[in-house]
């Protein structure tokens, strides 16, 4: 288990980046910064460790980073079970939850344990969810190691698994004990996955932060040791204004109705943050129609997302598939579809009021 309480600035170095979220069910800190997986052993034990853990990676991730973080936690006399799963959102289901459970009993967790989490946001969850309901919730301590995961999966609590009609329909809130975000793994990154965490990047500058969407128009996204924590912020602000989801925090499924469906619709071969990119750009589309942002909005964010590699149209299914796989989405409230639109960059508002034939006359619009 990590003691959230202890202070973990001594343990590292300057250059690391610390933002605090303040929770109703605990504090924890988003540590960001380069080689923080050399320094995660010291972390770890700065921060209380004790009782027995695992760490579970995908197989990508662990052939490129467990050696390493293996390494770095037996230096500080941690010992932990390494447990592997195949990579894919296909992956992240209640098969995996219920195989997960039992590496957990294979290595003899108990409600002392932890359970650290390396990798992208499918892992994550995936993870996240069996370690928030294994033995009622043992401590989690997230690695993101996409840029996906790092602005957004990691961070604020959410975890879960899809199944086979909708995205991310089985869940929990489960605030992690820490993130330790190291921004070096993003060089091993592919560079759709890469592309694919900057939709979520755009979508918080969209939300809450017209500088951060600015700077990615006039300087793309480097310096990284900016933009994250930038990108980070604005979800902190959000959640910690909405811890569980009651109101405002809805804002942060900006481009979600739209995407999620993309993604069911793909069998979840579409990667998750391409889909959001086209459903950014289907949502501020919406939005001009309804008169409630300037139609050179859309126009705007669709070339900021095609510069950073992103798709800004779909194309294979009819605007009604599209739609029929909108109203199975859990964003649904009784028969109104919610929609999150862009007002301005920095301004969106919830709304529930749209008519289906103006939903499907902007889908048929951004279709390819
Ligand atoms: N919980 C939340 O609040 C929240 C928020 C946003 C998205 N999500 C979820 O996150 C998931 C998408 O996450 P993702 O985009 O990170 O996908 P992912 O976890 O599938 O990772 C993408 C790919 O990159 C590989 N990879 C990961 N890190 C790497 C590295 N450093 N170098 C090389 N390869 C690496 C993985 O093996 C995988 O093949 C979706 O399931 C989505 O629903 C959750
Ligand atoms: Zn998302």
């Amino acid at each position: 288990m990590i003691n959230q309480s202890k202070k973990l600035q001594a343990n590292s170095d300057i250059s690391t980046q610390h933002i605090q979220f303040h929770n109703p069910s605990g504090n924890y800190e988003v540590l960001v910064g380069e080689g923080l997986l050399d320094r995660l052993g010291i972390l770890l034990a700065g921060g209380g460790w004790t009782g027995s853990a695992v760490l579970v990676a995908d197989e990508t991730v662990a052939r490129l980073y467990t050696s390493t973080v293996l390494r770095a936690l037996e230096a500080s006399g941690i010992e932990v079970t390494l447990v592997t799963l195949p990579a894919g959102e296909i992956h992240k289901n209640l098969d995996t939850v219920r195989w997960l459970y039992d590496r957990f009993q294979d290595a003899g967790l108990d409600r002392s344990s932890t359970v650290v989490v390396l990798g992208g946001g499918v892992v994550g969850d995936t993870t996240g969810f069996a370690a928030a309901t294994y033995m009622r919730g043992i401590s989690l301590v997230q690695v993101p190691t996409t840029l996906l995961a790092m602005v957004d999966s990691s961070i604020g609590g959410k975890v879960g698994v899809d199944l086979p009609r909708g995205k991310n329909l089985v869940g929990a809130f489960k605030q992690p004990a820490l993130v330790v975000a190291d921004i070096a793994t993003l060089r091993s990154l592919p560079e759709a996955d890469f592309a694919a965490g900057m939709a979520e990047v755009v979508k918080h500058g969209i939300i809450d932060d017209p500088d951060l969407f600015v700077h990615l128009e006039t300087s793309g996204w480097e310096p990284l040791s900016w933009v994250l924590p930038r990108a980070i912020d604005v979800k902190r602000r959000v959640v910690e204004a909405d811890p569980f989801e009651k109101g405002h925090r809805a804002v942060l499924n900006l481009g979600h109705t739209f995407g999620h469906a993309l993604e069911t619709l793909s069998n979840y071969q579409m990667r998750h943050g391409f889909a959001i990119s086209i459903g950014l750009v289907l949502a501020t589309h919406l939005s001009a129609k309804l008169g409630l942002c300037e139609p050179q909005l859309s126009v705007r964010l669709a070339a900021l997302l095609d510069r950073l590699g992103l798709p800004i149209r779909y194309s294979g299914h009819s605007p009604e598939q599209v739609w029929a796989a909108m109203a199975s989405d859990k964003k649904r409230q009784g028969n109104k579809l919610r929609f999150v639109l862009p007002q301005a960059i920095g301004n969106v508002i919830i709304h529930c009021e749209v008519q289906r034939d103006v939903v499907l006359e902007v889908l048929a619009e951004i279709r390819e």
